[in-house]
């Protein structure tokens, strides 16, 4: 067990001296969880190879499934890589700081251990003043995978990270609540046509809109396409909490009679059940824990993870979910859905 040092920053009126303590503790070769706009993550100097090991450690994470590196400025992405395209320039200047990241060929200077043992890198520029100060302040690129236990739901609340990881890391910075809630959109524009290699917190509709026609790897979208995800982190189990999950394929009162049935003959069987719901539907609903994704897919993304991880404090050992329709963010937070449910479905059927 690790001597954690966890305190509490305000995003709007930022403690520097503290922040450099953090700063320290990150040149050091050491690890710390900051917030981001998307989820909380594990840092360590990206361009050190022990320090990003101690991340992997960390996590209890596969040493193959690469690491996002976090920048401050433009700049910075000089030290990562030597060949930026037109289309990555577009999507930079557009949407950065933001929740997407880049795939780039990567310099001698990124350890093979910050990324998996591949010839790219993944980069990424935060829009979250602690992340951006804290990058700042240790003048060094930080890899930070999400702050959970690999295989949990990544954490969005500042309580669910220091339940989680303290005495795992040397620092905690607890910032408050993740805006996006859902982790970065990850594309490769290095091809003639752009890929998805997963989804997250920006939309591919607005990818679209900026370099055309943009492609998901298909290998995401099922539990087995025969493919390899061009993401190595994809193939892993993801999001799981101890509760069984399923999702619903349908929301509403349709959805919400075959779920209140379920949720039902389990209770004869002492199963304690949970339901997620949007906030409108949430009256169809009848089971002893009842969790809101809220009204639109913006604010199901930044409910989503915390959702999961509140389903296991309240010993629920079944959730039932409904289904969001896969435009805009709700594109993400059903492939954290699915994922969480290990691609186990429930078809309404007509009577
Ligand atoms: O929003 C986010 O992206 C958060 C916050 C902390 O920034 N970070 C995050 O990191 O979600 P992580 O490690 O949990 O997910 C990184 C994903 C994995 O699916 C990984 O396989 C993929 O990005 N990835 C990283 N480097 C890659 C590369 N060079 N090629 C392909 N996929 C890569
Ligand atoms: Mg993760």
């Amino acid at each position: 067990m690790k001597k954690t040092l966890i305190s509490k920053m305000d995003p709007e009126n930022i403690d520097i001296e503290l922040l450099k303590k953090y700063a320290g503790i990150i040149r050091d070769g050491g690890t710390v969880i900051f917030p981001t706009e998307t989820v909380y993550g594990l840092g360590a100097n990206a361009l050190d190879e022990q320090a990003a090991e101690k991340i992997y450690r960390a996590k209890g994470r596969p040493s193959d499934n690469p690491l996002i590196v976090h920048i401050c400025d433009i700049a910075q992405l000089d030290m990562l890589t030597d060949s930026v395209g037109e289309k990555a320039r577009l999507v930079m200047e557009r949407f950065w700081p933001g929740p997407v990241t880049l795939i780039f060929s990567k310099k001698k200077t990124v350890p093979y251990a910050t990324t998996g043992g591949l010839d790219t890198v993944a980069v990424r520029m935060p829009a979250h003043p602690i992340a951006l100060g804290l990058i700042r302040e240790s003048g060094v690129p930080i890899a930070a995978p999400s702050a959970n236990i690999s295989g949990r739901p990544s954490p969005t609340r500042g309580e669910h990270v220091a339940e989680q990881m303290d005495g795992r890391v040397d620092g905690i910075i607890l910032g408050g609540d993740c805006k996006v809630g859902v982790e970065s959109t990850v594309i490769d524009l290095r091809g003639d046509v752009p890929v998805i290699l997963r989804p997250g917190g920006l939309s591919s509709e607005e990818l679209e809109a900026v370099v055309g026609r943009v492609e998901t790897d298909p290998a995401i979208k099922s539990a087995d396409t025969g493919a390899a995800p061009l993401a190595p982190g994809m193939k892993y189990t993801h999001y799981s909490p101890d509760a069984q999950v399923y999702v619903v394929k349908g929301s509403g009162e349709e959805a919400a009679r075959i779920i209140n049935r379920l949720v039902e003959d389990n209770a004869k069987k002492g199963i304690v059940c949970g339901v997620i719901c949007t906030s409108q539907n949430s009256k169809y609903y009848d089971a002893p824990v009842k969790l809101e994704l809220g009204y639109d897919s913006a604010d199901a993304a930044r409910n989503i993870f915390s959702i999961l991880i509140e389903m296991d404090k309240r010993g629920v050992h079944v959730v039932y979910s409904e289904s969001l329709e896969e435009k805009g963010l709700g594109a993400a937070v059903m492939n954290r859905l699915v994922k969480s449910a290990g691609y186990r479905f429930i078809e309404i059927q007509e009577d």
